[in-house]
């Protein structure tokens, strides 16, 4: 572990910014000034800087998704302008909830440069989400969207488990995640995103996944699929048993872990910590794996130990 600490700090030296973050990160947002208790306007600006220092980068000054380091990240920024949030707990169609938007910019997305920004306070992050929610005027207008209910899981048999793989060949899941579920299916090559952009179909024998590591997280994005992407709804297409079913055999295939390079991070995750600095210090300073803490149920772990 302390190797692991050590050979991260050389690296960040080696890029120069090891002496000056520390000092940095005192001047705004280290966790002691509460936006809750400003006037509304107040805590805009000081939102608005948060977001300038620390989201700009890759998601915009605008929230087009087109900050000055997109163009190296594989996996796209959100354009917020959009309105198609991936990850949320509403139905397809609806816009995500503030606790979608909250765990989002608390726990990252794993496996992508998203990192969890564990140099914010819970208070800074709800600032930021009221903030980002700007970029796309509807979130005033439109009714409030509701969480799908995720109903108690029944017992694990060998027989749901068979039902499920059934499911997931019958629903037409192949289609796009192919037979063995490693993102091979025929229609994978022309998949686009709403923008016109090729996606990237997630090989789902891997762990950890972007959308979270619980198996309520498989049942909700079974139901709202994901916004903005070719991952449909199946809401009402299948009775709970089944959805149940396909997600115990969803959670029985994925049994590889991404392949891990330095500081114990998935490639992408590399790059977002070149990128994003103060997320990046936050974390090593916690000292633990730094892999496993990329994870959002580790993450989620850590915010139940505050
Ligand atoms: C290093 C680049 C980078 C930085 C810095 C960054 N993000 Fe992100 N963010 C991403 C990427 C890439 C994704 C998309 C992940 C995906 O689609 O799988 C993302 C996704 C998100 C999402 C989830 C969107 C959805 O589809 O549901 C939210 C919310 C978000 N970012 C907010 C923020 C906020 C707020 C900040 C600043 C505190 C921030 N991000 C900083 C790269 C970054
Ligand atoms: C039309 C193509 C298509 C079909 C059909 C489809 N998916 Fe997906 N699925 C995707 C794409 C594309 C993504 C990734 C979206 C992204 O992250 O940008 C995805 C994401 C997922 C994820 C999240 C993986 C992660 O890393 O978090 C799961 C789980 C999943 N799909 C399961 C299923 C299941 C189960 C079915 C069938 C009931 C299904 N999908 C049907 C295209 C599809």
């Amino acid at each position: 572990m302390i190797f692991l600490l050590e050979s991260s700090l050389r690296n960040f030296r080696k890029v120069g910014v090891f002496f000056w973050l520390p000092a940095s990160i005192g001047i705004l947002g280290c966790g002691e000034t509460d936006p809750g208790k400003m006037s509304p306007e107040e805590r805009l600006t000081y939102a608005e800087r948060i977001y300038r220092r620390d989201c700009a980068a890759c998601h915009g000054e605008q929230g087009d998704g087109q900050g000055p380091e997109a163009y190296r990240l594989q996996t796209k920024p959100l354009a917020f302008t959009s309105g198609h949030f991936k990850f949320k707990s509403t139905t397809s169609g609806q816009l995500p909830l503030d606790d979608d938007i909250f765990r989002s910019i608390a726990e990252g997305v794993p496996t992508t440069s998203m990192l969890p920004q564990a140099h914010l306070s819970d208070g800074e992050i709800r600032a930021l989400v009221d903030y980002v929610k700007r970029f796309y005027p509807e979130f005033d207008s439109v009714s409030r969207a509701r969480a799908v209910a995720v109903p108690t899981s029944p017992p694990r048999t060998d027989e749901l488990l068979q039902l499920g793989k059934e499911m997931y060949e019958r629903a037409g899941c192949v289609k796009c995640h192919g037979s063995d579920g490693h993102g091979d299916g025929p229609a994978a090559d022309s998949l686009r995103d709403y923008s016109g952009r090729p996606v990237d179909i997630p090989d789902l024998t891997y762990q950890p996944r972007k959308i979270g590591t619980d198996l309520e997280d498989l049942y909700r994005i079974i139901q709202t699929g994901m916004s903005g992407t070719p991952m449909p709804s199946y809401q009402g297409v299948f009775t709970e048993k089944q959805a149940w079913a396909l997600v115990y055999y969803l959670d029985s295939i994925a049994v590889n872990k991404w392949p891990r390079g330095m500081m114990g991070l998935v490639e992408e995750e590399v790059i977002g910590m070149r990128i994003d600095m103060r997320a990046a210090h936050a974390l090593m300073m916690r000292r633990r794996g730094m892999g496993r803490m990329m994870d959002r149920g580790m993450v989620r772990e850590r915010r139940k130990e505050r």
